[in-house]
Protein backbone atom coordinates (compact mmCIF):
# COMPACT_ATOMS: atom_id res chain seq x y z
CA UNK A 1 0.00 0.00 0.00
CA UNK A 2 2.08 3.37 -0.92
CA UNK A 3 2.39 5.95 1.95
CA UNK A 4 0.39 8.27 1.07
CA UNK A 5 -3.13 5.99 0.07
CA UNK A 6 -5.45 6.24 3.25
CA UNK A 7 -7.55 3.49 2.56
CA UNK A 8 -11.09 2.76 4.80
CA UNK A 9 -11.54 -1.11 4.83
CA UNK A 10 -11.50 -2.43 8.54
CA UNK A 11 -11.21 -0.79 12.00
CA UNK A 12 -8.18 -2.84 12.58
CA UNK A 13 -6.03 -1.15 9.96
CA UNK A 14 -6.34 2.19 11.05
CA UNK A 15 -4.68 3.75 14.52
CA UNK A 16 -7.13 4.30 17.62
CA UNK A 17 -6.03 7.37 17.22
CA UNK A 18 -6.70 8.43 13.96
CA UNK A 19 -10.37 6.56 14.69
CA UNK A 20 -10.90 8.77 17.29
CA UNK A 21 -10.60 11.88 15.55
CA UNK A 22 -12.48 11.26 13.03
CA UNK A 23 -15.12 10.65 14.90
CA UNK A 24 -14.66 14.05 16.68
CA UNK A 25 -14.22 15.39 13.41
CA UNK A 26 -17.70 13.54 12.62
CA UNK A 27 -19.37 15.35 16.00
CA UNK A 28 -17.87 18.98 14.66
CA UNK A 29 -19.17 18.72 11.17
CA UNK A 30 -22.33 17.56 12.65
CA UNK A 31 -22.72 21.17 14.56
CA UNK A 32 -21.61 23.07 10.95
CA UNK A 33 -24.92 20.91 9.45
CA UNK A 34 -26.50 24.38 8.23
CA UNK A 35 -23.30 25.84 7.36
CA UNK A 36 -21.00 22.71 5.94
CA UNK A 37 -17.56 23.90 5.21
CA UNK A 38 -16.94 23.37 0.96
CA UNK A 39 -13.32 21.55 2.28
CA UNK A 40 -14.46 18.72 -0.58
CA UNK A 41 -14.47 21.54 -3.44
CA UNK A 42 -13.23 20.16 -6.76
CA UNK A 43 -12.66 16.65 -5.70
CA UNK A 44 -14.86 13.71 -7.06
CA UNK A 45 -16.02 9.80 -5.38
CA UNK A 46 -16.87 6.89 -7.11
CA UNK A 47 -19.47 4.16 -5.35
CA UNK A 48 -19.57 1.20 -6.92
CA UNK A 49 -22.46 -1.38 -5.67
CA UNK A 50 -22.71 -5.08 -6.03
CA UNK A 51 -25.77 -4.91 -3.04
CA UNK A 52 -28.74 -2.89 -2.40
CA UNK A 53 -28.37 0.12 -0.22
CA UNK A 54 -30.41 3.16 0.80
CA UNK A 55 -28.54 4.59 4.00
CA UNK A 56 -24.85 4.25 2.86
CA UNK A 57 -25.59 5.15 -0.85
CA UNK A 58 -27.43 8.62 0.35
CA UNK A 59 -25.11 9.41 2.93
CA UNK A 60 -21.90 9.58 0.94
CA UNK A 61 -23.82 11.06 -2.08
CA UNK A 62 -25.08 13.94 0.37
CA UNK A 63 -21.70 14.20 2.49
CA UNK A 64 -19.78 14.87 -1.08
CA UNK A 65 -21.92 16.99 -2.26
CA UNK A 66 -22.67 19.74 0.56
CA UNK A 67 -19.06 19.67 0.96
CA UNK A 68 -18.86 20.68 -2.30
CA UNK A 69 -17.57 17.43 -3.83
CA UNK A 70 -19.04 14.78 -6.72
CA UNK A 71 -20.22 11.93 -7.05
CA UNK A 72 -20.22 8.77 -9.53
CA UNK A 73 -22.43 5.95 -8.78
CA UNK A 74 -21.72 2.94 -10.80
CA UNK A 75 -23.74 -0.84 -10.66
CA UNK A 76 -21.12 -3.59 -10.40
CA UNK A 77 -22.64 -5.12 -12.57
CA UNK A 78 -23.05 -2.71 -15.31
CA UNK A 79 -19.30 -2.07 -15.46
CA UNK A 80 -16.77 -4.18 -17.37
CA UNK A 81 -15.59 -5.89 -14.27
CA UNK A 82 -18.63 -7.75 -14.15
CA UNK A 83 -17.74 -9.10 -17.39
CA UNK A 84 -14.17 -9.71 -17.84
CA UNK A 85 -12.26 -6.56 -17.20
CA UNK A 86 -9.61 -7.12 -14.40
CA UNK A 87 -9.58 -6.22 -11.00
CA UNK A 88 -6.22 -3.94 -11.67
CA UNK A 89 -7.32 -2.63 -14.79
CA UNK A 90 -10.31 -1.54 -13.09
CA UNK A 91 -8.39 -0.16 -9.80
CA UNK A 92 -5.64 1.53 -12.29
CA UNK A 93 -8.90 3.15 -14.93
CA UNK A 94 -11.28 4.04 -11.73
CA UNK A 95 -7.67 6.03 -10.13
CA UNK A 96 -7.49 7.81 -12.73
CA UNK A 97 -11.35 9.87 -13.01
CA UNK A 98 -11.51 10.18 -9.78
CA UNK A 99 -9.98 10.89 -5.76
CA UNK A 100 -11.71 8.21 -3.74
CA UNK A 101 -13.93 5.28 -4.22
CA UNK A 102 -16.47 3.63 -2.10
CA UNK A 103 -16.88 0.02 -2.87
CA UNK A 104 -19.58 -2.51 -1.26
CA UNK A 105 -19.03 -6.26 -2.38
CA UNK A 106 -19.65 -9.41 -0.66
CA UNK A 107 -16.31 -10.69 -0.95
CA UNK A 108 -13.38 -8.66 1.59
CA UNK A 109 -10.37 -10.07 0.27
CA UNK A 110 -11.39 -8.86 -3.25
CA UNK A 111 -12.15 -5.58 -1.97
CA UNK A 112 -8.94 -5.50 -0.31
CA UNK A 113 -6.89 -6.81 -3.92
CA UNK A 114 -8.45 -3.85 -5.74
CA UNK A 115 -7.57 -1.73 -3.09
CA UNK A 116 -3.82 -2.73 -3.39
CA UNK A 117 -3.92 -1.39 -6.97
CA UNK A 118 -5.19 1.98 -6.73
CA UNK A 119 -3.43 5.14 -6.18
CA UNK A 120 -6.64 6.89 -4.37
CA UNK A 121 -8.10 5.77 -0.92
CA UNK A 122 -10.65 3.63 -0.88
CA UNK A 123 -13.58 2.92 1.55
CA UNK A 124 -15.48 -0.11 2.45
CA UNK A 125 -19.26 0.28 2.40
CA UNK A 126 -19.86 -2.91 3.30
CA UNK A 127 -18.52 -6.32 2.83
CA UNK A 128 -19.50 -9.85 3.92
CA UNK A 129 -16.53 -9.40 6.37
CA UNK A 130 -17.45 -5.87 8.17
CA UNK A 131 -19.15 -2.83 7.90
CA UNK A 132 -16.77 -0.06 9.72
CA UNK A 133 -18.65 2.75 7.98
CA UNK A 134 -21.77 1.60 9.96
CA UNK A 135 -19.85 1.61 13.34
CA UNK A 136 -18.14 4.59 13.38
CA UNK A 137 -22.26 6.21 12.96
CA UNK A 138 -22.93 3.75 15.85
CA UNK A 139 -19.80 4.91 17.77
CA UNK A 140 -21.37 8.55 17.03
CA UNK A 141 -24.30 7.74 18.26
CA UNK A 142 -23.67 6.46 21.47
CA UNK A 143 -21.14 9.36 22.97
CA UNK A 144 -24.13 11.51 21.72
CA UNK A 145 -26.80 9.59 23.73
CA UNK A 146 -24.84 7.78 26.63
CA UNK A 147 -21.92 10.48 26.96
CA UNK A 148 -18.99 8.34 25.84
CA UNK A 149 -18.66 4.55 25.23
CA UNK A 150 -15.48 3.48 26.86
CA UNK A 151 -16.15 1.57 29.48
CA UNK A 152 -20.18 0.63 28.24
CA UNK A 153 -21.51 -2.81 28.08
CA UNK A 154 -23.26 -2.88 24.44
CA UNK A 155 -25.20 -6.45 23.64
CA UNK A 156 -25.71 -7.72 20.80
CA UNK A 157 -28.48 -10.42 19.57
CA UNK A 158 -29.47 -12.86 16.73
CA UNK A 159 -26.99 -13.23 14.16
CA UNK A 160 -22.88 -13.26 14.34
CA UNK A 161 -22.31 -11.11 11.61
CA UNK A 162 -20.73 -8.54 9.05
CA UNK A 163 -21.94 -5.61 11.87
CA UNK A 164 -21.67 -7.21 14.86
CA UNK A 165 -17.95 -8.48 13.62
CA UNK A 166 -17.29 -4.74 12.98
CA UNK A 167 -18.53 -3.85 16.67
CA UNK A 168 -16.08 -6.89 18.00
CA UNK A 169 -13.21 -4.72 16.22
CA UNK A 170 -14.28 -1.66 17.86
CA UNK A 171 -14.42 -2.96 21.70
CA UNK A 172 -10.61 -2.89 22.36
CA UNK A 173 -9.93 0.14 20.51
CA UNK A 174 -13.00 2.42 22.55
CA UNK A 175 -12.46 0.25 25.85
CA UNK A 176 -16.21 -0.67 25.91
CA UNK A 177 -17.41 -4.60 26.48
CA UNK A 178 -19.32 -6.39 24.03
CA UNK A 179 -21.90 -9.22 24.76
CA UNK A 180 -22.90 -11.36 21.53
CA UNK A 181 -25.85 -13.32 22.18
CA UNK A 182 -26.29 -15.55 19.49
CA UNK A 183 -26.43 -19.66 18.40
CA UNK A 184 -23.41 -21.60 19.50
CA UNK A 185 -22.76 -22.82 16.23
CA UNK A 186 -22.19 -19.15 15.22
CA UNK A 187 -20.08 -18.25 18.34
CA UNK A 188 -17.10 -16.10 17.39
CA UNK A 189 -13.94 -18.19 18.11
CA UNK A 190 -10.26 -17.27 17.01
CA UNK A 191 -10.36 -19.63 14.31
CA UNK A 192 -13.14 -18.35 12.84
CA UNK A 193 -12.15 -14.94 13.70
CA UNK A 194 -8.42 -15.09 14.14
CA UNK A 195 -7.54 -11.20 14.16
CA UNK A 196 -10.28 -10.25 16.69
CA UNK A 197 -9.74 -9.49 20.37
CA UNK A 198 -11.62 -12.32 21.97
CA UNK A 199 -11.08 -10.91 25.90
CA UNK A 200 -13.21 -8.25 24.94
CA UNK A 201 -16.21 -10.33 22.97
CA UNK A 202 -18.02 -12.50 25.52
CA UNK A 203 -20.01 -15.03 23.73
CA UNK A 204 -23.83 -15.63 25.89
CA UNK A 205 -26.32 -18.35 24.71
CA UNK A 206 -29.07 -17.00 26.99
CA UNK A 207 -30.44 -13.46 25.76
CA UNK A 208 -31.40 -12.59 29.03
CA UNK A 209 -27.54 -12.37 30.55
CA UNK A 210 -26.44 -10.53 27.97
CA UNK A 211 -28.79 -8.25 28.00
CA UNK A 212 -28.45 -7.88 31.66
CA UNK A 213 -27.28 -3.81 32.77
CA UNK A 214 -26.62 -3.67 29.61
CA UNK A 215 -25.94 0.49 28.08
CA UNK A 216 -26.77 -0.48 24.20
CA UNK A 217 -29.06 -2.89 23.01
CA UNK A 218 -28.17 -3.70 19.23
CA UNK A 219 -29.25 -6.19 16.63
CA UNK A 220 -29.49 -6.19 13.02
CA UNK A 221 -31.58 -8.62 10.15
CA UNK A 222 -31.03 -12.11 10.42
CA UNK A 223 -30.60 -12.79 7.19
CA UNK A 224 -28.02 -10.45 5.59
CA UNK A 225 -27.80 -9.76 1.94
CA UNK A 226 -26.43 -12.56 0.06
CA UNK A 227 -27.75 -15.50 2.72
CA UNK A 228 -31.22 -15.53 1.61
CA UNK A 229 -31.15 -19.00 0.00
CA UNK A 230 -28.98 -20.85 2.69
CA UNK A 231 -31.07 -18.92 5.68
CA UNK A 232 -34.78 -17.87 4.75
CA UNK A 233 -37.37 -20.71 6.01
CA UNK A 234 -37.02 -22.61 9.30
CA UNK A 235 -33.28 -21.82 9.40
CA UNK A 236 -34.07 -18.39 10.90
CA UNK A 237 -36.57 -20.11 13.63
CA UNK A 238 -33.15 -20.58 15.69
CA UNK A 239 -32.40 -16.73 15.91
CA UNK A 240 -35.86 -16.18 17.90
CA UNK A 241 -35.15 -16.73 21.00
CA UNK A 242 -32.32 -13.40 20.56
CA UNK A 243 -35.60 -11.48 19.44
CA UNK A 244 -35.35 -7.62 21.03
CA UNK A 245 -38.54 -7.27 22.80
CA UNK A 246 -39.91 -5.22 25.45
CA UNK A 247 -38.71 -8.12 28.04
CA UNK A 248 -35.21 -7.80 27.13
CA UNK A 249 -35.10 -4.79 26.85
CA UNK A 250 -36.42 -4.78 30.83
CA UNK A 251 -33.04 -6.54 31.31
CA UNK A 252 -31.41 -3.38 30.42
CA UNK A 253 -29.75 -0.41 32.57
CA UNK A 254 -32.11 2.72 32.96
CA UNK A 255 -31.58 4.50 30.21
CA UNK A 256 -30.15 1.90 27.65
CA UNK A 257 -30.68 2.68 24.07
CA UNK A 258 -31.84 0.54 21.64
CA UNK A 259 -29.88 0.75 18.13
CA UNK A 260 -30.35 -1.27 14.43
CA UNK A 261 -28.21 -0.26 11.54
CA UNK A 262 -31.64 -1.03 9.47
CA UNK A 263 -32.89 -1.96 7.14
CA UNK A 264 -35.63 -3.48 10.27
CA UNK A 265 -37.64 -6.57 10.19
CA UNK A 266 -40.41 -6.10 12.46
CA UNK A 267 -41.34 -8.99 14.38
CA UNK A 268 -38.27 -11.08 13.45
CA UNK A 269 -35.17 -9.26 14.77
CA UNK A 270 -37.28 -6.63 16.88
CA UNK A 271 -40.87 -5.97 17.49
CA UNK A 272 -42.87 -3.03 16.97
CA UNK A 273 -43.10 -2.07 21.05
CA UNK A 274 -39.39 -2.13 21.07
CA UNK A 275 -38.74 0.21 17.60
CA UNK A 276 -42.09 2.77 19.27
CA UNK A 277 -40.05 3.36 22.72
CA UNK A 278 -38.20 6.31 23.70
CA UNK A 279 -34.92 3.97 23.86
CA UNK A 280 -35.19 3.42 20.14
CA UNK A 281 -32.53 5.70 18.23
CA UNK A 282 -32.32 3.79 14.96
CA UNK A 283 -32.98 7.56 12.65
CA UNK A 284 -30.67 9.34 14.48
CA UNK A 285 -28.48 6.28 13.38
CA UNK A 286 -29.52 6.52 10.22
CA UNK A 287 -28.63 10.48 10.19
CA UNK A 288 -25.76 10.17 11.85
CA UNK A 289 -24.19 8.06 9.02
CA UNK A 290 -24.01 11.50 7.07
CA UNK A 291 -21.92 13.25 9.38
CA UNK A 292 -19.22 10.13 10.12
CA UNK A 293 -19.40 9.43 6.24
CA UNK A 294 -18.39 13.50 5.82
CA UNK A 295 -15.58 13.06 8.05
CA UNK A 296 -14.54 9.28 7.07
CA UNK A 297 -13.83 11.04 3.74
CA UNK A 298 -12.08 13.71 5.16
CA UNK A 299 -9.57 11.88 6.57
CA UNK A 300 -9.46 9.75 3.77
CA UNK A 301 -9.21 12.45 0.96
CA UNK A 302 -6.50 14.81 3.01
CA UNK A 303 -4.27 13.38 0.60
CA UNK A 304 -6.08 14.98 -1.90
CA UNK A 305 -6.05 18.47 -1.00
CA UNK A 306 -8.50 18.63 1.93
CA UNK A 307 -7.89 20.76 4.55
CA UNK A 308 -9.43 20.45 7.33
CA UNK A 309 -8.74 22.28 11.04
CA UNK A 310 -5.80 22.34 12.92
CA UNK A 311 -7.90 20.50 15.83
CA UNK A 312 -8.45 17.59 13.98
CA UNK A 313 -4.64 16.42 12.97
CA UNK A 314 -5.54 13.00 12.35
CA UNK A 315 -2.61 11.21 13.45
CA UNK A 316 -0.72 8.57 11.90
CA UNK A 317 -1.93 6.65 8.90
CA UNK A 318 -2.41 2.96 8.95
CA UNK A 319 1.21 2.35 6.96
CA UNK A 320 2.86 4.58 9.77
N1 LIG B 1 -27.14 0.31 7.30
C1 LIG B 1 -26.88 0.31 5.99
O1 LIG B 1 -25.73 0.12 5.56
O2 LIG B 1 -27.94 0.59 5.21
P1 LIG B 1 -28.00 0.44 3.61
O3 LIG B 1 -27.89 -1.03 3.30
O4 LIG B 1 -29.34 1.00 3.24
O5 LIG B 1 -26.88 1.20 3.02
N1 LIG C 1 -25.87 -7.42 7.99
C1 LIG C 1 -26.59 -6.69 6.99
C2 LIG C 1 -26.32 -5.22 7.13
C3 LIG C 1 -27.09 -4.37 6.16
C4 LIG C 1 -26.74 -2.92 6.28
C5 LIG C 1 -26.22 -7.19 5.61
O1 LIG C 1 -25.03 -7.45 5.36
O2 LIG C 1 -27.12 -7.35 4.78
Amino acid sequence: MSKSVRHFLDLNDIPAETLKAILAHAHELKKQKFNPPQIFHGLSLAMVFDKRSTRTRMSFEVAMKQLGGHTVVMNMEEMQIGGAESIEDTANVVSRFVDGVMVRMSNHDTLCEFASHTSIPVINGLTDHSHPCQIMADLMTIEEKLGSVEGKKIAWFGDSNNVAYTFAQAAPIWGFEFHIACPEDLKPEKKTHPSLDLNHVKWKGAAEEAADGAHVIVTDTWVSMGQEKEKKGKNIDKFMPYQVNSDLMAKAKDGAIFMHCMPVHQNEEVTPEVLDSPACVIYDEAENRLHAQKAILAWCLEEAGVSVQDSFDFGGTQDE
